[in-house]
């Protein structure tokens, strides 16, 4: 047994940044993981082991597009899909022992086990009890389930399985046209799958600016996704191997079947709290199956959450940005998250990121609002490079002209929107951005465009 500052449950993003920044402000801490490897589902089963995927199989796309084009010539590659897997692999074991380097570096004890919290101020790890001032839970999330679905993660899977399949399917059914069947979509198209992306909405991608989504759905169309809108999957069944995925039409009530080698649900996620304890404990929850948290406090004294486990949007950078203010407070600092300035990425090719507020939600909210858009066709460097799809949205007060949002569809995408936070965080006018130096050619001047405008209007458009 031993006795620290704060112990923090799980090892994710949110739980290993908590861990290693409440050590860097001089707090005794313990970090328990159950897993054997730190970095939660991100960097094992999530965001990172995909972008290794999507890289891959984008470079393919590339070869087969675009290198003829630049006199590239010569036998197209194929692919070894155990090679690829073990790339794959080799990225997330980087990455997880890297986290654990961190730890030692940091002073940060590794409890490995499974924990649960018999007792405010103790947390049990096998057969050892453990106390501390501080309890954090950081559990993360876990795939929703859908009614009528069984999940083998062979035939049937979530992202975890869909990450590490037998081999490369023929066809394949995703439920849900959200972050995770879009881009494990795209990285099954990209290697020659037939994948049919079934959605309950008439849009892809909910919440996302909808001329963003439409242009977004425009171009996945145009790389071989194929979608069916409106429509509720009901059930599936698999007999040798393979699967049928019944859905219903929301308008019609016409009832389908799709044949499907692979059925990828990507239809969610909700918390993983389950085996902490927290019932007993009479830790409050909301109806959703969140903790309910006041900054960050459950209202179980000296119990702390965050992450996916609490409300906001399920991504590894909330869970960070959550752990870094946490820390603070439990070192007797102020720690404070700008939610409202947290920015959403899909990993596609082309990228699509967003911060801010959405043109639908100025609407609703009746503020008067310009729009400055500017397409990467108008970018010379997205055109020397294949990347002129897409376009820069910047949302601004129609009078004062400060920024209220922005979403990008483009190369780059996921990098570009920062500066657009980074002058959200300090109150910036579209002008501001429109008067500071981008070097050329860069895909960022496509974002100085967009900003200019919102004003007398862009130079190359
Ligand atoms: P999601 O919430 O993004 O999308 C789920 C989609 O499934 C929605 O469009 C919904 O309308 C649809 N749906 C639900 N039930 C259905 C049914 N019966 N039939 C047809 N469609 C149905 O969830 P997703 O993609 O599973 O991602 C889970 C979480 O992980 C999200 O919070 C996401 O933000 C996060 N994530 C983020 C990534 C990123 O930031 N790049 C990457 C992967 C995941």
């Amino acid at each position: 047994m031993a006795h620290f500052d704060a112990i923090i449950i799980g090892g994710g993003p949110g739980g290993y940044v908590c861990a290693i920044h409440a050590a860097q402000l001089g707090l005794n801490v313990a970090c328990v993981e159950g897993r054997e490897t730190l970095g939660g589902t991100c960097l094992n089963v999530g965001c990172i082991p995909s972008k290794a995927l999507l890289h891959a199989t984008h470079s393919l796309h590339e070869v087969h597009e675009n290198f003829e084009k630049m006199g590239l010539m010569g036998g197209a590659p194929t692919v070894d899909w155990a090679k690829m897997q073990a790339y794959k692999q080799d990225v997330v074991n980087g990455n997880t022992k890297g986290i654990e380097f961190l730890f030692k570096k940091n002073k940060v004890t590794l409890l490995k086990g499974w924990a649960s919290i018999p007792a405010a101020g103790q947390i049990k790890v096998g057969d050892e009890v453990h106390t501390a001032r501080a309890i954090v839970i950081a559990t993360g999330s876990e795939p929703s389930s859908l009614a009528g679905v069984t999940v083998d993660e062979k035939v049937v899977v979530t992202s975890t399985g869909a990450l590490a399949l037998e081999a490369v399917p023929k066809t394949m059914v995703v439920i849900g046209a959200g972050v995770i069947g879009l881009e494990m979509g795209s990285v099954y198209a990209r290697l020659g799958t037939a994948v049919t992306v079934v959605e309950y909405l008439d849009a892809i991608t909910p919440g996302m600016d909808a001329e963003v989504a439409k242009a977004f759905k425009r171009i996945l169309e145009r790389q071989g996704l194929k979608f069916v809108m409106g429509a509720a999957v009901q059930g599936v069944s698999v007999a040798d191997g393979a699967a049928k995925v019944t859905y219903k039409s929301r308008k019609t009530e016409a009832e389908t079947v799709l044949d499907a080698d692979v059925v990828l649900v990507a239809t969610g996620r909700r918390p993983f709290v389950a085996g902490l304890g927290l019932e007993a404990l009479g830790v409050e929850m909301l109806p959703r199956g969140q903790i309910k948290t006041d900054h960050f406090a459950t209202s179980v004294p000296g119990i702390y959450a965050i992450g996916d486990a609490i409300v906001g949007p399920m991504l590894a950078h909330k869970a960070e940005d959550d752990g870094m203010a946490l820390a603070e407070i439990l070192a007797g600092k102020s720690g404070h998250v700008n939610y409202a300035l947290v920015p959403g990425v899909v990993y596609t090719a082309p990228e699509v990121a967003t911060v801010g507020a959405t043109e639908e939600q100025l609407k609703e909210a009746g503020r008067a609002y310009k729009v400055g858009k500017f397409p990467f066709m108008g970018n010379a460097r997205a055109k020397a490079v294949f990347q002129a799809d897409g376009f820069v949205k910047l949302l601004a007060d129609a009078t004062t002209d400060r920024i209220l949002g922005c979403h990008i569809i483009g190369p780059g995408a996921g990098d570009l929107i920062h500066e657009v936070c980074v002058a959200m965080e300090f109150g910036a006018s579209a002008q501001d951005l429109a008067l500071t130096s981008h070097a050329h050619p860069t895909y960022s001047e496509a974002v100085r465009e967009a900003a200019l405008a919102c004003g007398l209007g862009a130079i190359h458009a």
